[in-house]
């Protein structure tokens, strides 16, 4: 209780001054109107239902820095996105070092051998450590959760190898970290309920967790930052499920990873609350898309209004 207290005044009553210091460069980015208003909406709910940000790979190896201030920021205004990372281009550059192929199946899922896991298992927790000590460095207090979140069945052995099916999701881990005042960072490892680590894809894990803890916002950051009408070359800046779903699955323009997205974002949509969002947006642009009403990535919403 009292640790309780002491982390929520710390964090929520940030002072005055770095209070306002904050306020002013967001007003840089949205009215002050807008940036308010969010703020207060994000605030509103309780803290682990604020945002589950996925971290891609790339951006981990190519925007640590814009990642580090966004997320810098989030928090000195009081906010805890809770965050899940992959490792994609670090696991290929390990896996080619080892001579092992990429291994990707047909059905784009990434079969796992034994040697694979053990590379994998590295990879991670030196990714996730790198992006903590990135934030403590900042002074955003942050907390590296390596296992005991996701619980999985193996997808199939025979076919797969160390691939997981996520069955189940522990939140105790990620709500401790937040009630003590730290960003929960999680790799997208899951285990077995006897303690056989499996590989899972990270947009996954996150939509798994978000399921679990019903957030505001599922975000996804990457390096491209929004889906793309590859017809127009336009951005998609917003998609409401309920009017568009059917009409975006039947163009042939929408393909592969855009298809994908769409359809797990509508899944993952369908469970949660009318008020929830997708967000699909890059590192540097996270504060425009959260704190303005134009925002500057993809929304993805069922097709109400929100927060209107
Ligand atoms: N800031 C608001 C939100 O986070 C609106 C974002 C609008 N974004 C867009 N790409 N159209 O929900």
């Amino acid at each position: 209780q009292q640790q309780q207290q002491s982390s929520r005044a710390y964090s929520r009553n940030s002072p005055k001054n770095e209070q306002k210091t904050l306020l002013k460069l967001l007003e840089n980015i949205g009215s002050r109107r807008e940036v308010e208003q969010y703020l207060r909406i994000f605030s509103e709910v309780d803290q682990q239902r604020f945002a589950v940000i996925k971290v891609g790979g790339g951006v981990l190896e190519n925007e640590l820095n814009d990642l580090v201030d966004s997320l810098t920021f989030l928090y000195r205004v009081g906010l805890y996105p809770i965050v899940v990372h992959g490792a994609g281009p670090q696991l290929n550059k390990k896996f080619k070092e080892a001579g092992i192929p990429p291994g990707y199946s047909v059905d784009g899922v990434r079969v796992t051998s034994a040697d694979m896991l053990r590379i994998a298992r590295n990879v991670f927790s030196d990714q996730n450590l790198k992006l903590v000590e990135a934030l403590e460095e900042l002074g955003t207090r942050a907390r590296p959760i390596h296992g005991g979140v996701f619980i999985a069945d193996y997808l199939d052995k025979e076919k797969y190898g160390y691939v997981g099916t996520i069955t189940d999701v522990r939140k105790n881990a990620v709500e401790a970290s937040i009630k003590m005042g730290a960003l929960p960072i999680l790799t997208c490892l899951a285990e077995t309920p006897s303690g056989q680590l499996l590989n899972v894809n990270a947009d996954t894990a996150a939509s798994e967790l978000a399921k679990a803890l019903k957030p505001l916002k599922t975000i996804y950051l990457n390096e491209e930052g929004q889906l793309t009408n590859s017809e127009t070359k336009r951005k998609i800046d917003m998609i409401n499920l309920d009017e568009e779903y059917d009409w975006y699955m039947a163009q042939p323009w929408v393909k592969f990873g855009t298809h994908l997205k769409i359809k797990e974002s509508k899944e993952l949509l369908d469970q949660l609350p009318e008020t929830s969002s997708v967000a699909i947006t890059s590192a540097n642009q996270l504060q425009k898309e959260l704190f303005t009403d134009s925002g500057a990535g993809t929304l993805i919403r069922r097709g109400y209004r929100l927060f209107k």
